[in-house]
């Protein structure tokens, strides 16, 4: 392999911004490439998209239940953590069925005016500061605000669940939490969702919504997340509570990332600025180009049940494979001129939801409209906007964020 490949392996290397060159070359002349990891057994890089889609769909050679991130675990880790994402089908089947219906489409579309009224409140508190951090004031607080409505929690905790989900999400990056995965001991809590001492409060606070909602269920999605599954018993408390960790984690910062991502590609690109403000018919493709051009959930794993071959490469049963939807997204051979922003991109079948399969997140529809919106809501309120310091990105090779984005706007 070439020596001046950036290190895909390393939190750190991310910090800097994504490394493009190595994902291109990988493409080009190593598309099913062998890593060593420091603290991990290694695994196959897989980074064209066209092998991200036979892996999403090929569940049964590509099984999601020994792990979905990098980290290995051990069995009782893995049974205590695991959640809807670490299951293959018919048990997945089965839970997902518990609340999909609440995200379909046409479900999510209902919630349009309330994201509308949300993400008003909270630009236009912000944009009359003037000068403030996009991120802190703009982009984290509209999903958690829409994802409290969905569960029926009042906005009151929104602050609190943020918090808690960026500890466990971000459990790589010393800003978010103590307790950094790789750089700290947190054997204390392997057996906790993202080894992060938050999910043991996150647990303590869905015990009492627990129990608030077995005794006035409602139509809200905790409520949901309670009834009986197809199998005929509801989930276990256990269960139950690691996915309202999941919930908190999954629906949070990927949504406020892409909306961070987008305003500083408009930051960059006052042509596409000035572009939606006389057509703001572009918005839904303009959404959709945003959301491959940020690609905020980087990477999802699987491992091998069986020996296969995938991109001229040997795979050994229980083999991890890493699906770089970051490098997916950016394939020469399914999106012309991929580095090039492009809000009328047609067709854009980007894989930042994931690449069909079982798994597809279940949250893309919410995730789309809270972009959408949020940008149909800030770009007619913009005269200009610039940058006025320095971006910090999130120490991770995971999660694509932003997590400080200091701008002056100029209100048109
Ligand atoms: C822009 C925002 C979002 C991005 C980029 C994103 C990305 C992803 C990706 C890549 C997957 C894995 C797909 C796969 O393995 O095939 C996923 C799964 C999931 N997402 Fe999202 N997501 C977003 C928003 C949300 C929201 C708002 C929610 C919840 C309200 C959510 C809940 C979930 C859940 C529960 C799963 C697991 C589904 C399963 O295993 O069946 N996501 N998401």
């Amino acid at each position: 392999m070439s020596p001046d490949l950036a290190d895909i392996t390393s939190h750190d290397t991310f910090v800097e911004g994504i490394p493009h060159d190595t994902f291109r070359y990988l493409r080009a002349e190593n598309p099913v490439s062998w890593w060593d990891e420091e603290d991990g057994r290694g695994f196959w890089s897989v980074v064209r998209y066209a092998d991200v889609k036979t892996i999403s769909h090929e569940h049964e050679t590509f099984s999601s239940a020994q792990g979905i991130r990098l980290e290995d675990m051990e069995p009782d880790e893995l049974e205590a953590r695991r959640t809807l994402m670490e299951m293959d089908p018919p048990d997945h089947t089965n839970l997902r069925r518990l609340v999909s219906r609440l995200f379909t489409r046409g479900k999510i579309a209902a919630y349009e005016k309330t994201i509308r009224d949300i993400s008003v409140d909270i630009i236009d508190r912000a944009f009359a500061m003037g000068e403030f951090d996009f991120v802190t004031e703009v982009a984290r607080e509209l999903p958690m605000r829409m994802l409290g409505r969905l569960m029926g929690l009042p906005d009151s905790d929104g602050d609190w669940l943020v918090r808690m989900g960026d500890q466990m999400i971000a459990n790589t990056d010393p800003e978010f939490t103590e307790h950094v995965v790789d750089q700290t001991d947190t054997d204390e809590f392997r057996l906790l969702p993202f080894r992060s001492p938050a999910a043991r409060e996150l647990f303590d606070y869905a015990e009492g919504l627990m129990a608030e909602r077995r005794a006035n269920p409602g139509e809200d999605l905790v409520s949901k997340m309670l009834e009986p599954t197809k199998a005929g018993d509801p989930l276990p408390d256990h269960e139950f509570k690691n996915f309202f960790a999941l919930m908190v984690a999954a629906g949070n910062d990927t949504t406020r990332y892409s909306i961070a991502h987008s305003m500083k590609a408009l930051i960059s690109r006052p042509d596409i600025l000035a572009l939606l403000h006389s057509q703001p018919e572009l918005f839904e493709s303009a959404t959709e180009e945003l959301l491959r051009w940020s690609t905020t959930t980087m990477h999802f794993r699987r491992t091998a049940t069986r020996d296969t071959e995938l991109g001229g490469s040997r795979i050994k049963a229980g083999d991890k494979l890493v699906m770089w939807y970051i490098s997916a997204n950016y394939d020469e051979d399914e999106f012309i001129d991929p580095y090039e922003l492009n809000i009328v991109r047609n067709p854009n079948e980007h894989v930042t939801f994931g690449a069909g399969g079982p798994h597809f997140c279940l949250g893309a529809w919410l995730g789309r409209l809270e972009v959408r919106v949020a940008l149909e809501e800030i770009v007619p309120r913009l005269a200009a906007i610039e940058q006025t310091g320095p971006l910090e990105r999130l120490r991770s090779n995971f999660i694509n964020g932003i997590k400080h984005l200091p701008v002056k706007v100029e209100l048109r």
